[in-house]
């Protein structure tokens, strides 16, 4: 018997179709909506074209690319991951699997930033610690014509992903990139830190979806026992890097914001507010660095 090609007459109704129930099956919440944007990305074509027109027979390279990102999809890769970007602050950002998935309530932090810094046309200078793709400082930048920016990461690959997301967006210009453990180059000071930490306690990893546990770096998860471990080492480094009378906006997991204040104003900073994310939940911790004596 011939062997059948598997890619041979693939319509876009039956590659969707297919592919949404291998999702559904596999626990995807929204197995329609990942089907249709995995296979605008495989097939290069724009959504409207794609359902406008069902019975078109899908090119067998775009029906073979979507087969593989459906395989990652079932296996609870992150589409962002498949997709390779992700918007965030509404800038396109590239994303890989050695970069935590930008979150919509990181956005809290940014929104934080910008309300510290009233004056957008300063020459702020801004550190962000843990920077990941980058999302925090490029967000932060965009907003900020004039300022310049720090991004530190204790991964070098996250930070190859931090550099080429601010190519990209045309800042590269204002944004360096550094390998540290919580600290940038010696020597500098900063007008605003930012950090989004890892803060998810230890035991609950195994406990969230397999997107995050299976598929994230483990590195942008772990907090340690209580979650906390890496608000308290930052903040134990903080005094040489933030300027005097400076800001800072921490990130932080529902529930956590007051242990994170206690910790800071052990260390002598100064809370000023707290954000909520659009779920309700504080997500942003806003200080204050003491003046200079
Ligand atoms: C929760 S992720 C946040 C990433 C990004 N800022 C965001 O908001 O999407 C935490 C980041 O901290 C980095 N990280 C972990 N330990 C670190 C350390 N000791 N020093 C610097 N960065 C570290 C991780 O590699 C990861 O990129």
């Amino acid at each position: 018997m011939a062997r059948v090609d598997p890619d041979c007459g693939v319509t876009v109704e039956r590659a969707l179709a297919e592919a949404e129930r291998a999702l559904r099956e596999a626990g995807v919440d929204r197995p329609r909506l990942d089907a249709r944007l995995m296979l605008t990305a495989a097939s290069g074509l724009g959504l409207e074209r794609l359902v406008g027109a069902p019975r078109a027979e899908l090119p067998k390279d775009a029906a073979s690319r979507y087969r593989a990102m459906v395989s990652r999809r079932v296996a609870r890769a992150p589409l962002a991951h498949i997709l390779g970007r992700r918007e965030f602050w509404s800038l396109d950002l590239l994303v890989t699997p050695d970069t935590l998935v930008p979150r919509p309530d990181s956005e809290t932090v940014v929104e934080a930033a910008m309300t510290l810094l009233e004056d957008r046309l300063r020459g702020w200078r801004v550190l962000d610690l843990g920077t990941g793709t980058g999302c925090l400082l490029l967000a932060v930048l965009s907003e900020l014509p004039n300022a310049c920016g720090f991004g530190v990461d204790a991964s070098e690959a996250a930070l190859a992903v931090a550099r080429a997301n601010a190519e990209r967006l045309g800042l590269a210009t204002r944004a360096a990139f550094a390998r540290g453990d919580w600290t940038a180059p010696r020597g500098e000071t900063f007008d605003l830190v930012v950090a989004n930490p890892p803060y998810i306690r230890e035991g609950d990893i195994a406990t969230l979806a397999p997107e995050i546990s299976q598929h994230e770096p483990r590195l942008a998860l772990s907090g340690g026992r209580d979650g906390l471990d890496a608000y308290r080492l930052i903040v134990s480094r903080l005094g040489g890097q933030i300027a005097a009378g400076g800001r800072g906006v921490f990130e932080v997991a529902a529930g956590q914001a007051a242990a994170v204040e206690q910790i800071l104003v052990q260390a002598g900073f100064s809370p000023l507010f707290r954000r909520r994310d659009l779920a309700g939940n504080e997500r942003a911790v806003a200080f204050l660095a003491a003046d200079a004596p």
